[in-house]
């Protein structure tokens, strides 16, 4: 099966598909540092630097599955306010999708955002649009832990098929894995002492919940603490999370967080990419190994 994957992003969509044995032939962005990346790990793909609300399809090659993760800044709540208006610009994103499908046709089509998606005015009239293109496009909300990665990250996928038929999704039930795989032994340890009021209280208090033993604070949610034997929760773009370990603390570095989001140590970036721009990439991505299942399943319904 051949694919193309817009609003590519870090590429966790594109490598995902990949492994499900799916060609990836086109990836497309807006912003360079992700193209860039996208291509040091997929250089047999097209890349195109390009605002897709102005794209030209005719330069698209000819494919079987259209991959997308519009922005989702429009719909989510974790959009900073201050930015509201930049961020509901951006819902215009997801009408790429449909004109993309309009000129090019293919026979199945994937879409990736927040569940608050389907809270957009425009929804019902988008979906619309896409059936009347010829795709019944279906809802399903996946649970990233289902899916072999230790993240409870809760996202949207609308799949759709020409040929009418509905995928089912298959789901890795049982354990929930552990984040404590995704863990580095070594790192830049600190004291809590040392930290912020607030930051420290609440370390503090996490640490004696779970006795010294090492477990995850998020410092953006005011989560009350992880243990490692447990999934973490949503991985943002921002540095929220950190280790820790009795009277130390450290940040998770990018990789771990990689990790968590199912990327193998495979995947790299440039070491002259910004821990900002690292998480960005990381924290919007989509989970590969949730892709991987999405588009195994597409394979075999197409
Ligand atoms: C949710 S992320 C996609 C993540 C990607 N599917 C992955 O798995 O890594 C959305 C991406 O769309 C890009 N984007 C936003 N607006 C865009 C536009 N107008 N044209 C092209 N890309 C855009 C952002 O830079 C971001 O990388």
């Amino acid at each position: 099966m051949k694919a193309i994957d817009l609003f590519a992003g870090w590429g966790g969509f594109t490598l995902g598909a990949t492994q499900a044995g799916a060609e990836v032939l086109y990836a497309a962005n807006h912003w360079p540092i992700a193209v860039d990346v996208h291509s040091r790990n997929h250089p047999a793909t097209q890349h195109e630097c390009q605002d897709l609300r102005q794209a030209d399809w005719t330069r698209v090659p000819q494919y079987d599955l259209l991959l997308a993760s519009p922005a989702c800044q429009g719909h989510s709540s974790a959009s900073q306010p201050k930015r509201r208006q930049y961020h509901d610009a951006m819902r215009s994103t997801a009408w790429a999708v449909v004109d993309c499908a309009d000129v090019t046709e293919p026979a199945a089509i994937v879409v990736e955002n927040v569940p608050a998606f389907t809270r957009w005015r425009l929804y019902p009239v988008w979906l619309e649009a896409l059936s009347r293109l010829g795709y019944k496009m279906r809802e399903h909300r996946v649970l990233a832990t289902h899916h072999g990665v230790p993240q409870r990250r809760d996202r949207l996928f609308l799949v759709g098929l020409r040929n009418g038929c509905h995928v089912a999704l298959p789901l890795h039930l049982g354990a929930e894995p552990a984040f404590a795989a995704c863990i580095d032994p070594d790192g830049t340890w600190r004291d809590i002492v040392d930290a912020g009021a607030d930051a420290r209280a609440r370390m503090v208090s996490a640490s004696a919940r779970f006795r010294g033993q090492p477990c995850l604070v998020n410092h953006v949610t005011g989560h009350r603490g992880i243990p490692l034997t447990e999934a973490i929760r949503t991985i943002t773009t921002k540095a929220q999370w950190t280790l820790v370990h009795g009277a130390r603390y450290r940040w998770l570095t990018t990789r771990e967080l990689a990790r968590g989001m199912g990327f193998p140590d495979s995947f790299t970036w440039d070491d002259s990419i910004t821990r900002t721009d690292a998480l960005r990439g990381i924290g919007n991505a989509v989970c590969p190994p949730v892709a991987r299942d999405i588009v195994s399943a597409v394979k075999e319904a197409a």
